[in-house]
């Protein structure tokens, strides 16, 4: 056989070995992915898009509708001004954060990321020749060390990734810490690659800010987004990117050479997701009751420190107390029947695990009790 290109060597895969489907017996509290239907409105429209024919190539931007929608959907969620022509729809997120980082870095540039950082950033970043730079968040709340980022910045530095609300801390950037990113960023002439994906889930009393709303921020900001964790749509695989006119020409030239674009039926069904607030209303009510069970119920096991869980359906949970690595203690909560995520897989996370609260309020409430049972 010929030999594979060592493009792939000592890549990494995040999660992955985490995330298995474990056997029914074990209560999963690993996946970021919302235990909630598609909205039945969603599903039908997509089923009657099938119907009308709606199977072959189209439009790889994205619909023209479906571009127009998320340009007024940015101008009444974020306040942003985006044209429609800005917009390009993407096979999900993650192929939207492939593009923006082909776009705002060359091999050898360096990327500045938050640590910890979602698990597939930095193998996608090595993927096409960028250097991972970590800086590591604060370690009482998880938020922006401002000082570390601006000593981070060197000639190779291209571009600041950020991702608020955060996978894996939870962290909710402040408006006053954006504003800070965007004045290093413009003082350096840096890209801003901002990861908007868990927006609507919020739990502050302080607003998302993106990067973009900022003055000196549109002009280098990408936002990433897409519709997986709020409208319960994951498996439909769709997303969107915005930025600065030039930027997005080169993304649509990246989609044209690769994935063309979504499938053609799911425009239309995307589009009507943007109207569903009230299914994204529902949803959170039901996260906000499982974050505080969740937090009332780990906050009362030994040797775990749990924080705010400020915004997505995450707990991160410090569990240096317990004497364990996270290694050992997500392998002894295994062995008790509980799933959960070891943040050592991911630079940055040692003595930290991960706990989705997307999973259902039955589930989260069995996991803390087979919890209590093997710590107490
Ligand atoms: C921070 C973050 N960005 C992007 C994604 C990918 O989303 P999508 O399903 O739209 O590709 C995820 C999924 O877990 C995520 O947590």
């Amino acid at each position: 056989m010929p030999k594979v290109s060592s493009r792939y060597e000592g890549l990494g895969v995040g999660f992955a070995p985490y995330l298995q489907p474990p056997g029914p017996e074990v209560v999963r509290l690993t996946v970021g992915e919302p235990g909630f239907d598609t909205p039945r409105e969603i599903i039908d429209t997509a089923i009657s898009e099938l119907d009308a024919g709606k199977t072959k190539y189209t439009r790889g931007q994205g619909s023209v509708e479906l571009c127009q929608a998320v340009a007024d959907y940015l101008a009444e969620h974020q306040d942003l001004e985006v044209s429609a022509d800005d917009v390009l729809i993407t096979p999900g997120a993650k192929q939207a954060l492939l593009y923006s980082f082909m776009i705002s870095t060359m091999p050898g540039d360096e990327a500045i990321l938050l640590a910890p950082a979602w698990a597939s950033y930095e193998p996608m970043l090595q993927f096409i020749g960028a250097v991972p730079v970590h800086v590591s968040v604060k370690p009482d709340d998880y938020h922006p060390d401002i000082d570390a980022i601006r000593a981070a910045v060197t000639d190779k530095t291209t571009m600041i990734l950020i991702n608020s609300p955060c996978n894996p801390t939870g962290a909710v950037y402040t408006p006053e810490e954006i504003e800070a990113i965007v004045e290093i960023a413009v003082e350096h002439d840096l890209w801003i690659i901002s990861d908007e994906i868990y927006a609507r889930l919020n739990w502050m009393d302080y607003p998302h800010v993106s990067p973009a709303s900022i003055e000196g921020g549109a002009e280098r900001t990408l936002i990433v987004n897409g519709w997986s964790k709020s409208w319960a749509m994951t498996g439909m695989r769709v997303g969107f990117l915005t930025g600065p006119s030039a930027a997005m020409k080169a993304a649509i030239k990246s989609q044209a050479n690769s994935a063309s674009h979504i499938p053609t039926f799911m425009m239309e069904a995307a589009r009507v997701a943007l109207s569903c607030d009230d299914a994204v209303d529902s949803f959170n009510e039901e996260y906000k009751k499982r974050r505080e069970i969740l937090i009332q119920g780990l906050s009362e096991l030994p040797g775990l420190r749990v924080g705010e869980c400020e915004g997505a359906f995450y707990a991160y949970v410090d569990i240096t107390g317990t004497g364990m690595t996270d290694i050992e203690f997500a392998d002894g909560a295994l062995e008790a029947g509980v799933q959960l995520i070891p943040a050592s897989l991911i630079t940055g996370g040692e003595g930290f695990v991960r706990i989705s609260y997307a999973a259902d309020e039955d589930q989260i409430i069995e996991g803390i009790r087979r919890l209590k049972a093997w710590l107490c």
